[in-house]
């Protein structure tokens, strides 16, 4: 996939490069970028995809009762990169070029914003979709061409799944949790990785990992009092979901030096610098692996994260996303359940949630939205008050709860041949 991008890219740079050779002096993306947002060298059209003013828009609205002065503050303080400026010129542009080819000394823009592999040609795994694909049309499992269209092993893992949803209909609200059965399959193959127990009814499934952290957000964060240890580096979902949620980001910094490792002595360092400025601190968030940063925790490392969050009194927010990215043979991904029980602490003995996506690993089944978090370490009546924040989404989508389940228990290689 990297060289699949880093190869576009090569690409693009040189075509630009080659159309602008001697009239112009680009030589890189980034120039190409700084020449079409500078004013100084604006084309016509550029000009006009940039020329959406705020001033027309604003006296177009002028009577409108929404405005930037009343509209909610704490959704103008949330800030979403990889969602933002840039982007929108990018998408202009693409508009740009389809209107108008050949206007720009590029024909392709390739989105690298943010991890979407399927956007950049990388096809979904077959399994995975024959299975949607059959619970979404059970008609066909009884035709005998769908044998040969099909693989059995999909087509069998389709009767399972629909036997496990009420009157096996995927149009249907599920249960606000998501689907037992699935549950039970997604607890399955967490006790399978970590050699742990999981509980079915610790499993949260939900539109993806994002929705998950938003629900946490909105259980911790009370006022601009409360406090989320955040890492810097990080992925700008945890800023803008405490933004939103009216907290405050606590940073605490990753040590580009030791591989952007994570020490503890700086945990406690801006613990104690929030706490001073009155900040109750209610959880810490951990990416691992690391996102942008790519690192990937030792065992070691995360005992002592765990024994913080122990001694701190903090929640303990794993990121887990990209649990099965790791790409050096010398490191191995060790979920913070795992570390937190193989130390001794039990359900009651520290508060965890560890969020887990479909949009990661080697599935990258971004746009299907789908993914879990386990809860454990909360008291029932902590529980049902989440359940009651699950309850008002109603449900996760059905496609994505079954996916969820396929990437927690994919099909095994069989070895009885
Ligand atoms: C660290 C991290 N967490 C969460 C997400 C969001 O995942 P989802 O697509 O499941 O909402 C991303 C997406 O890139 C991510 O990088």
């Amino acid at each position: 996939m990297r060289r699949f991008v880093a190869d576009k890219a090569k690409t693009l740079i040189n075509r630009s490069r080659t159309t602008c050779s001697s009239s112009s002096p680009i030589t890189t993306s980034t120039s190409v970028l700084q020449r079409l947002t500078s004013s100084s060298s604006q084309s016509p059209a550029v000009l006009r995809f940039l020329s959406t003013s705020s001033d027309s828009m604003a006296s177009d609205y002028s009577s409108t009762p929404v405005t930037l002065n009343n509209v909610n503050p704490k959704v103008l303080k949330c800030e979403y990169a990889v969602r933002g400026e840039i982007v929108n010129l990018a998408q202009k542009l693409q508009q740009d070029l389809k209107e108008n080819p050949g206007s720009h000394p590029f024909d392709e823009i390739l989105y690298c914003n943010i991890g979407n592999p399927q956007s950049l040609a990388q096809q979904p795994i077959t399994f995975f979709r024959e299975v949607l694909a059959l619970c979404d049309h059970p008609l066909i499992l009884d035709k005998s061409e769908t044998q040969g269209l099909f693989s059995a092993d999909s087509i069998e893992r389709a009767f399972q799944i629909l036997d496990q949803i009420p009157g096996r209909a995927t149009g249907a609200y599920s249960h606000s949790q998501g689907i037992k059965g699935l549950r039970d399959t997604i607890a399955s193959g967490i006790e399978a990785r970590d050699g742990f127990p999981a509980d079915p009814n610790d499993i949260f499934l939900t539109d993806g990992a994002s929705p998950a952290v938003h629900m946490m957000m909105q259980l911790l964060i009370g006022s601009e009092n409360d406090g989320i240890l955040c890492p810097i580096p990080q992925y700008p979902l945890y800023s803008a979901s405490i933004a939103l949620h009216g907290g405050t980001l606590v940073p605490y910094y990753l040590d580009e030096e030791t591989g952007w490792g994570l020490e503890v002595s700086e945990l406690e360092n801006q613990l104690k610098t929030a706490k001073s400025k009155g900040i109750n601190v209610r959880a810490l968030a951990v990416i691992n692996p690391g996102n942008p940063t790519g690192q990937v925790l030792a065992e070691a490392n995360q005992r002592e994260i765990v024994e913080f969050c122990k001694k701190e009194g903090l929640v303990l927010l794993a990121d887990e996303v990209y649990q099965e990215n790791v790409y050096v043979p010398e490191k191995q991904f060790h979920s913070f359940k795992k570390v937190a029980r193989s130390m001794g602490f039990g359900e009651k003995d520290i508060s965890l949630v560890s969020f887990q996506s479909v949009s990661k690993g080697f599935y990258g089944e971004c746009g299907k939205r789908g993914g879990y978090m386990e809860v454990t370490g909360f008291s029932p009546e902590i529980r049902e008050q989440i359940y009651k924040v699950a309850s008002v989404n109603l449900c996760s989508n059905i496609s994505g709860q079954i996916l969820a389940s396929l990437v927690m228990s994919p099909p095994k290689i069989c070895k009885t041949i």
